[in-house]
């Protein structure tokens, strides 16, 4: 049976009991609205840890939206059903007054890494996150916690806050999950209609498209290349589509100047903001 702790105390006392004796820590942050993309987080973590902790708790400071925030779905008793067939062994699932009793002031410093991208497009955002992840990673002490790579930037911003707190914990970096017909599950993919649904995996058709023949154009021309593909549907308002270095999150000009690159993409389905990215190389 799955624990379900709502406190940060009861939480501790848990996790304490398990550390004492001598077992290992594996942590999956959630904001809840579960799908497959998370469960493979948390079956990863349930395959490498002795005990594996799931938090749910959708973090309002990481909104910049609030109609965004008013709408991410929260669905905790399916999320708990879903949970039950992982193994996972703990979740917990604070109120905002639990996690913020009074606002949290702490300031990070990532460089250029935050001023692009979602950073540049979702003010205040990862400050939002980081300082979530940084007090969920101080009650639950995990040894390895596990992120996607659909939060391509996110990832490195949480690689960056552990590096600079040298927190003793592994970041493990885990694939996309999609759709069969290509779209990254996403918990906002809930709030498409029928018509956007069927458009959705037009981003995901444009990134994959431009992977093997990127080479004959320069970045800007694949930039182009993409957004125009996207817009060409007449659902979709892009936002961004950004080529960067996969290390600095920075953009370049020549594919030789540096050694892996992504392409990111941003954009808007209706009132959804949907995220997408592919590795080129
Ligand atoms: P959330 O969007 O619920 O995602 C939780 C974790 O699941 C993140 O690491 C995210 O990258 C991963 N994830 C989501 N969809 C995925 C997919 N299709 N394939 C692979 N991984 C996927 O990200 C957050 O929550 C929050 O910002 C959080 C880190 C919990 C802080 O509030």
């Amino acid at each position: 049976m799955i624990k379900l702790t709502h406190t940060i105390s009861s939480t501790q006392t848990l996790i304490q009991q398990q550390i004492g004796i001598g077992k290992t820590i594996g942590f999956v942050p959630t904001m809840g609205a579960l799908h497959e993309g998370h469960l493979q987080l948390i079956r990863r973590a349930v395959a490498e840890n002795d005990i594996v902790v799931v938090s749910i708790f959708v973090n309002p400071i990481q909104f910049n939206n609030p109609d965004d925030l008013a709408k991410y779905p929260r669905t905790l008793e399916a999320d708990l059903q879903m949970l039950e067939s992982t193994g996972c062994h703990l979740v917990f699932a604070p109120s905002a007054e639990e996690m913020y009793p009074e606002p949290d002031l702490t300031e990070f410093d990532f460089g250029q890494l935050d001023k692009v991208m979602e950073g540049k497009f979702r003010p205040g955002h990862f400050k939002g996150v980081a300082i979530v992840v940084k007090k969920l990673f101080e009650i639950v002490i995990p040894h390895k916690a596990y992120f996607g790579e659909k939060d391509f930037q996110q990832l490195a911003i949480i690689k960056k806050m552990v590096e600079i707190l040298q927190m003793p914990v592994e970041i493990v970096p885990c694939a996309i999950v999609r759709e069969p017909d290509g779209l990254a599950m996403s918990s906002r993919n809930a709030r498409l209609t029928a018509v956007e649904r069927a458009e959705a995996p037009i981003i995901f058709k444009a990134l994959s498209g431009i992977k093997e023949n990127h080479s004959w154009f320069i970045p800007d021309g694949v930039k182009q290349l993409v957004r125009g593909e996207i817009q060409e549907s007449p659902f979709f308002r892009v936002e961004y589509v950004d080529i960067v270095d996969t290390e600095t999150l920075q953009p370049f000009e020549d594919w030789n100047d540096v050694e892996h690159a992504v392409v990111c993409v941003a954009a808007f389905i209706g009132s959804v903001r949907l995220i997408d990215n592919i590795v080129l190389y």
